[in-house]
């Protein structure tokens, strides 16, 4: 539908048509980068899930590949749910996943490849014996869900995390096993916390505290934290806490309390949800995918034939600065689609002020900005904690706020601020979408939180923009903000991208360098059609 072929984007991967949403099961096998994800083949709504697949070199260019597997069976009739895979150290490839059985329970079921000398993984086999989990008692029969990557304790057992909830508190199933097929409950949880409601697609792995590479998901000691992530049901956000893995009786232990699963920091603080980390071998990095939801309306989905992104994938390490979050930040492969750069050196925007920037086109941009700030009185009162602002961008303030404006037209009547906002005590990083679409019919939020700054460091944001999907990462990633925008005027050619400047009592110099973006390729696999 060309009406709406603008919201397409140029190096995201998105369905060629119909629904997505989480991403399942990534691996690297043989040259590819593996991703599976809930696929209705149907309709651009949810329903009739099956695994759809696709193949890349570099996680930017893709190849859609046939359906892995589809609700065929009784035990995955009612939808082929999340799950991910465990790549035995003999190389063999384990797919957990949950079924939506006939009876709508959810259930726990092995999959593997058919030949694992098949680089594009096509053939998929369900276990015969399956399903190898179902609810067990106290868990409701739709509280059972998603499956982690498993890992392997020095008793040479593996483990799996589970999702549940028991009344409004969220909790994480261990089970144990060792050839995935038979499999003992742990008597106790990983961990629990009351009140986060039903914890979906758990991730559970370690990062290194000292060094700058992902780690495998098995590995564990002194110089290892583990981050444990859950999709939280009831507030739709992903997230995750730093804490310490005790193996003897798989149990997890929050740094912070205050920072606990649930209730302390978020993956991505836009939209963003049922994300999933695998571990890179190759390069020695761990991987982050995560699923961006629409926030029109159902039928112009419907309309517009499909749904759904997943974000540029982004590389997981530990914060050894801060020493409290994780940094998140884009594989280093989308540089390869950096064409002509431009460069802004200490542009000054004053108090009250928005300045363009003359680049050719604004639509697709890998932008670096840093910020200096100059006190214009010495004498001035920031404010006290009060977040993005009640009116976002729009807000004046002593110290903020100031930042870019993307995805805008030339009268600034689209636009989606990028921004920061400094209080007395902390500095918070945010976007606005108020102004993003002037249609009336999508969700237009504002979102954002605090982002950590050392006392040696500059203000600095790194923002990636594709026609309908802004990613922004502050400060090296500590806070990352996805947004999903509607623009109607500030599309294709008409697209500009400008700086401001709302607070009273400060001057901003920035700095930028700014790279358009080409287009990846992302297109059904040319198989030989007289085979
Ligand atoms: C998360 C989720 C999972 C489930 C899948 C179904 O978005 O609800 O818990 O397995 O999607 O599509």
């Amino acid at each position: 539908n060309a009406m709406f072929s603008w919201q397409r984007t140029a190096f995201h991967f998105q369905p060629q048509k119909n629904w997505m949403n989480d991403p399942d099961g990534p691996l690297f096998h043989m040259g590819w980068y593996h991703l599976f994800y809930q696929y209705n083949p149907d309709s651009a709504v949810w329903g009739n899930i099956t695994w759809g697949h696709a193949v890349s070199r570099d996680m930017i260019h893709w190849l859609y590949l046939p359906i892995a597997m589809l609700p065929n069976k009784w035990y995955d009739i009612n939808g082929v749910w999340t799950g991910s895979a465990t790549v035995l150290p003999d190389g063999k490839i384990l797919m957990l996943y949950t079924g939506d059985t006939n009876k709508y329970v959810q259930v726990q079921n092995l999959a593997y490849p058919a030949n694992l000398s098949d680089p594009l993984l096509l053939d998929w086999v369900k276990y015969t014996g399956n399903p190898i989990l179902v609810p067990p008692p106290g868990i409701g029969s739709k509280d059972f869900r998603d499956p982690t990557t498993g890992w392997i304790g020095p008793d040479e057992k593996w483990r799996v995390a589970i999702g549940s909830k028991k009344g409004k508190t969220g909790l994480s199933l261990v089970y144990t096993t060792i050839d995935f097929i038979n499999f003992e409950q742990n008597d106790h949880y990983l961990h629990a916390v009351p009140g986060t409601g039903m914890w979906e697609c758990l991730d559970f792995y370690p990062v290194s505290i000292n060094g700058s590479k992902g780690l495998d998901t098995s590995v564990n000691g002194p110089y290892v934290k583990h981050v444990l992530k859950a999709s939280l049901d009831d507030a739709r956000v992903d997230s995750y806490a730093l804490g310490t893995y005790f193996v003897e009786n798989d149990t997890w232990v929050p740094d912070n309390p205050l920072k606990d699963v649930g209730i302390g920091l978020l993956l991505d603080y836009g939209r963003y949800y049922a994300s999933k980390t695998f571990y890179d071998k190759e390069n020695e990095r761990r991987i982050l995918w995560g699923w961006v939801n629409e926030t029109d309306i159902e039928s112009d989905d419907l309309r517009k034939g499909w749904a759904s992104l997943q974000t540029i994938p982004r590389t997981v390490l530990f914060d050894n600065k801060t020493g409290s979050n994780l940094l998140l930040w884009p594989v280093e492969e989308v540089e390869s689609l950096r064409l002509s750069s431009d460069e802004f050196e200490g542009v000054v925007v004053k108090p009250g002020s928005v300045v363009p920037l003359n680049i050719s086109l604004a639509t697709q941009l890998d932008i670096f900005a840093e910020f200096e700030i100059e006190w214009l009185n010495s004498e001035s009162i920031g404010e006290s904690n009060i977040g993005c602002g009640r009116g976002g961008a729009a807000d004046r303030s002593a110290f903020g706020p100031f930042g870019l404006l993307a995805i805008a037209d030339d009268s600034l009547s689209e636009q989606t601020p990028i921004y920061f906002r400094l209080s007395n005590t902390t500095t918070f990083f945010c976007v606005d979408e108020t102004r993003s679409s002037k249609a009336s019919d999508v969700a237009k939020p504002i979102y954002g939180s605090q982002v950590p700054i050392l006392s040696d460091e500059k203000l600095s944001m790194r923002v990636l923009v594709d026609h309908s999907i802004i990613e922004s990462f502050a400060q090296g990633g500590r806070t990352v903000i996805t947004s999903r925008i509607y623009p109607t005027e500030a599309i294709y050619g008409a697209a500009r991208l400008f700086v401001f400047n709302n607070a009273t009592d400060i001057n901003i110099k920035i700095s930028l360098k700014i790279w358009q973006l080409n287009s990846a390729f992302i297109r059904p696999f040319p198989f030989d059609q007289n085979q």
